[in-house]
């Protein structure tokens, strides 16, 4: 156990110690110390009001262009978070995310480890449908990626899964390539907190490139065997 200085009659130093234990809380004073991860109904009203917040962003070329925001997909509680780039044309008109070609193969590739996609959370970086599906602009990636990320925090997912660049940018920045960071475990610390983060390629790239399809499913299987290692259920 950490200590302060003996003058403080062995106070704990909370503010370090909190720092690297997310399930418990060392504190001296007679607080309640576990953790309890956010329960389902303040889920719904945190995510309501996040959503409330990227209705009303303003000076967004995306939000002009499209018909109408899609924010997310699956159970809230769900120990995978999915993120994608920004939603297609099927998904702006039905208002979901991954419900086009790309959703397709997604689904089959959580099919392929074993897993119903209605059991993982799924979301985009960008909640409008770029124009003519372009990727999003830096400008923009930057912009929603504190959405993204008070998303993250609150959906609280054990294993968060980054799909294709856009999403790699949002949370790691440009200076790295997905050809090279792809398929690794890698933390991110968001609001405090660590996520075990696996960035893939995203199924949009796969069907324009099947012979990658061979890396893709290397991730799979890295992520299937994370869930076990964790015995998450799912
Ligand atoms: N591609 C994405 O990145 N997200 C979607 O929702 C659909 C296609």
């Amino acid at each position: 156990m950490i200590l302060n200085d003996k003058n403080q009659n062995n106070t704990i130093n909370e503010e370090l110690i909190n720092s690297y234990d997310n399930e418990y809380i060392f504190s001296n004073k007679p607080i309640n110390r576990i953790k309890t991860n956010p329960k389902t109904g303040d889920k719904i009203s945190l995510l309501q009001n996040l959503k409330d917040q990227i209705s009303n962003i303003d000076n967004c070329d995306l939000k002009k262009n499209a018909s109408k925001i899609v924010f997310n997909d699956g159970s809230l509680n769900s120990p995978i978070m999915i993120v994608g780039e920004g939603p297609g044309q099927k998904e702006d008109n039905l208002g979901k995310p991954f419900v086009g070609d790309a959703g397709h193969l997604l689904n089959k590739m959580l099919n392929a480890i074993n897993i119903k996609r209605e059991k993982v959370y799924i979301t985009n970086v960008v909640n409008y449908r770029p124009p003519n599906n372009r990727k999003p602009e830096p400008v923009e990636i930057n912009r929603y990626s504190d959405f993204l990320k008070k998303h993250i925090s609150i959906i609280d997912p054990k294993i968060l899964i980054l799909m294709g660049s856009t999403a790699m940018e949002a949370l790691f920045g440009y200076k790295i390539k997905i050809s090279k960071e792809r398929g690794l475990w890698k933390e991110i610390i968001i609001n405090n907190k660590t996520y075990i983060t696996m960035i893939t390629f995203h199924p949009a790239y796969l069907l324009r490139q099947p012979d990658q399809k061979k890396c893709s499913w290397a991730d799979l299987k890295e992520i299937r065997k994370k869930i076990d290692e964790l015995k998450l259920t799912i």
